[in-house]
């Protein structure tokens, strides 16, 4: 049978068959490898889609590793996902310490309290976590920012699409042109939109909140056509909910030239989570996706646990990102250590409810390629009477 015909702008400008790009995402349970990790992105380029690397919590070293290696797997397309927040653009020694030990004299005695609170409501005693544990930047050189030493790589490398999760591409954007790297940047509302395009972006990618991993409020249909509106010319790509061809097909009916999927790649055989974690997601209903501050400080979209619960009951301001993860870094480690990865991170977003089956991502792929192109090409004709 010969390949379906699926094209659009975006597919065309990056040298790609189908409109469909892996979300970059990264580690998820404390396991520090990426879900989106080489062989994932690999196999979405290969199957014809754009393979996107979750980078966020490799060292430049780790980072130009994984680059390299997904150039052994692969000879198509692909990009680097990091997330540009603002404390991951400061330089060492001036603002958010790299040292937990630091952070942790900035933690309210309150939130500690809570935090021995949830630790005897799950039934895990609560230990101190080692002090390299989770130790954020040891490799970041004195004076340069996390994100800024991952972004010399990604320059080096010259890596053809740069994805910013979190926060403008303004700093590094000429650079990257420059360089004939594409830029990607996730947003959540149409002021985000508005200042990533004027940052630079060459593409915003609009997340509705159905979305897995960190998430703003509005519906993915009801946020594009505002997105398209406010920064038109600039191309929108579609996130949040996306994981059957029917899906695809309506993202690129309302004008988004690609569709930015997460949720649909979690249980793919080449993706890097914990078996647990998968199975989780093959379990879940939509209902079972929650959106929580606990791992992050900033609004995240889980499974839910009951830790989660816990942690939502207590009704606390979460802290600002950094300093939460800080706060919950001792809970984390005792969760591990007693064997309770039911209650450790699970992003995943309201689609997990139709995620059936662990199979290998082309065939994913192909199953949202043909679906749409069948509903593109034909269905829609057959089922709607439209005329101007
Ligand atoms: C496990 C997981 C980890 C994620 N990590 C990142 C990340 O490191 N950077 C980022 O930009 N987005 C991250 N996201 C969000 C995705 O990039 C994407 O926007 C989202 O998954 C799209 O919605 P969907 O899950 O409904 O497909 C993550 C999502 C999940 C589910």
């Amino acid at each position: 049978m010969s390949r379906p015909t699926l094209r659009t702008e975006f597919s065309e400008r990056v040298g790609i068959e189908y409109p469909i790009v892996l979300a970059g995402m990264g580690p998820v349970a404390g396991t520090g490898a990426p879900t989106a990790c080489s062989e994932l992105v690999a196999a979405v380029s290969n199957a014809g889609g754009l393979g996107v690397l979750g980078g966020v919590g490799f060292s430049p070293a780790a980072l130009s590793e994984e680059i390299r290696k997904i150039r052994s797997l692969t000879d198509k397309p692909f990009g680097v996902d990091l997330l540009l927040a603002s404390n991951f653009l400061m330089p060492r020694g001036k603002a958010v310490d790299s040292s937990m030990k630091g952070m942790s004299f900035k933690i309210p005695s309150e939130h500690r309290s809570a935090i021995e609170r949830i630790a005897a409501e799950v039934g895990i005693e609560l230990k101190k976590a080692p002090p390299e544990a989770g130790a954020m930047g040891s490799w970041l050189e004195e004076g340069k920012s996390w994100a800024g030493s991952q972004i010399e790589v990604v320059l080096d490398e010259e890596v053809p699409v740069f994805a910013s999760g979190l926060g403008s591409p303004a700093p590094f954007a000429e650079a990257l042109k420059a360089n004939g790297t594409t830029i990607l940047s996730l947003v959540g509302n149409v002021q985000g939109a508005l200042h990533v395009a004027a940052g630079g972006a060459d593409y915003v990618v609009a997340q509705g909140t159905e979305a897995g991993g960190h998430t703003g409020r509005i519906g993915t249909l009801a946020l594009l056509p505002q997105v398209m509106d406010a920064v038109a010319p600039t191309p929108v790509i579609a996130a949040g909910g996306i994981a059957s061809g029917r899906a695809l097909a309506g993202v690129l009916a309302t004008g988004a030239v690609a569709a930015w999927c997460g949720t649909a790649f979690l249980v793919a055989e080449e993706a890097d989570q914990p078996d647990l974690q998968k199975q989780r997601i093959l379990d879940a209903r939509a209902e079972d996706t929650v959106v929580t501050r606990l791992y992050s400080g900033k609004t995240m979209r889980n499974i839910t646990n009951p830790m989660i619960e816990a942690w939502e009951r207590e009704g606390l301001m979460a802290l600002p990102m950094g300093l939460q993860a800080a706060l919950i870094r001792d809970l984390e480690h005792s969760a591990r250590e007693a064997g309770r990865s039911d209650l450790l991170m699970n992003a995943a977003g309201q689609t997990s409810g139709m995620i059936q089956k662990r199979r290998p991502a082309a065939e994913i792929v192909e199953e949202i390629v043909s679906e749409a192109t069948q509903i593109l090409a034909e269905g829609l004709g057959a089922r709607i009477t439209a005329a101007i």
